[in-house]
């Protein structure tokens, strides 16, 4: 749950005192080993404010990981984990560079300060007051009608509004609204579009014909949605994030999906559905490749083959197979093809020294873990076993992973 903070906390922690207190605040460790005496100090130094100090101090830690700015911002528990990381949030922005936006749930301001910075109007507004004095202080923004700089970030955001307000009642004309609806219920996370807040479909009702751009959660049922215009799937460091709408006004014309494959070093690739998709089918090559589960999840796993001379293992299955592998991707070289019978694996692997035994399975019904340990390793050596469905029958593929090479550039 985290700490519950008040107006008059984010009033106190902008102010002169708060942010001398928060300097103070940040020197303690704050570890599991610290925490009671941490505690007992911050009582005695800041009394009432400590639970505020120490909150942000903690939060602003666990910010670092995903936001560029995290180091003076001020976060609620929720809101430091519905964030958009910066790398997502950027590359949005760009995408939206040169229009006016309007952020219907900008939160304490991870995407809005990107958005900021390329845009030369943005509007943020959310029913939260308490995540939107934060976004003032976070962005150094105006805050209809309490007009406030903020000093401790050092930014003046002369381009960007705040305002309380619902997103379900537009309140601004010839903006791309940008929403990204709340993805927990009730504390737990939800694959429900009307269980989002606001509920996606009275979203995409409010804002009919409208430019947008609505993030939601990866799991979204895309066919249900039957939406107009493009869905792009974004990973990040290989997980996958979310899957966001892209109205018509705003999507690359001729697209209807993209994969958006991100790393935190920079390295970024993109693919659609108007890139080729024409591959050979033949019988499997050296390699195993598993696509980034972006390109999975946008169904582009044939234009990803096209695009890098693969081919895939079965027509209906999501790995690929190759006499190379793409730059910036795991490969698995295939040592051996064998049956699936527990006996001639656990006979195979013994004869290979197998000490540790990754396995991916797709497309057939076997639990690694137990078939790790029915396979009883006792030897030194690391090898992967690829379990997938060639045609009707089951194959498997010992292989030895390799790391990838150079990266893709952007
Ligand atoms: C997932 S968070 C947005 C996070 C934000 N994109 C970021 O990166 O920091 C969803 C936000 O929607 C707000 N919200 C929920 N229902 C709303 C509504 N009807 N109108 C405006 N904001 C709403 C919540 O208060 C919350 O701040």
């Amino acid at each position: 749950m985290g700490y519950g903070f008040s107006r008059a906390d984010v009033d106190f922690l902008v102010s002169a005192a708060g942010r001398a207190a928060l300097t103070e605040a940040a020197r303690l460790e704050l570890t599991s080993a610290t925490h009671l005496r941490d505690l007992e100090r911050a009582r005695r130094d800041f009394g009432a404010r400590a639970p505020a100090l120490i909150e942000t101090v903690r939060l602003r830690r666990r910010a670092s990981a995903k936001l560029a700015d995290a180091g003076d911002w001020l976060f609620t528990e929720d809101a430091v984990q519905q964030a958009t990381p910066t790398v997502v949030a950027r590359r949005r922005a760009r995408r939206l560079a040169g229009r006016a936006v309007h952020d219907v749930t900008c939160s304490v301001g991870a995407e809005l300060v990107e958005l900021a910075r390329v845009c030369p109007a943005v509007v943020g507004s959310d029913l939260d007051t308490v995540r939107l004095a934060m976004a003032a202080h976070n962005i150094g923004a105006a805050w209809h009608p309490v007009v406030r700089a903020s000093a401790a970030a050092g930014l003046s955001r002369q381009n960007v509004v705040l305002a309380a307000a619902d997103a379900l009642k537009p309140t601004t004309k010839d903006t791309v609204i940008v929403a990204d609806p709340g993805r927990r219920a009730g504390g737990r996370r939800t694959h429900d579009p009307a269980a989002l807040q606001p509920p996606l479909p009275d979203l995409l009702t409010a804002y009919a014909g409208r430019d947008m751009v609505v993030k939601c959660a990866p799991g979204l049922d895309f066919d249900s949605l039957d939406w107009p215009g493009e869905i792009e799937v974004v990973s990040l460091d290989g997980a996958v994030r979310e899957a966001c709408l892209w109205s018509p006004g705003v999507a690359e014309p001729g697209v209807r999906r993209r994969a958006a494959v991100l790393s935190g070093t920079g390295a970024s690739y993109t693919l659609t559905d108007a890139d080729p998709d024409d591959i050979p089918e033949r019988a499997p090559g050296q390699w195993i490749i598993d696509p980034d589960g972006a390109i999975v999840r946008a169904g582009l796993v044939r234009h990803y083959a096209a695009g890098h001379g693969l081919w895939q293992l079965d027509p209906h299955i999501a790995y690929l197979t190759g006499d190379t592998v793409p730059p910036g991707v795991r490969g698995f070289r295939i040592e051996d093809r064998m049956e699936m019978r527990e006996k001639t694996l656990r006979q195979e692997l013994a004869r290979r020294d197998c000490g540790s035994l990754e396995i991916l399975v797709r497309g057939v019904d076997v639990d690694p873990d137990v078939l790790r340990k029915k396979l009883k390793l006792r030897g030194s050596k690391a090898y992967s076993l690829v379990i997938t469905r060639i045609g009707r029958a089951a194959a498997v593929f010992l292989c030895t992973a390799r790391a990838p090479l150079t990266p893709p550039s952007s």
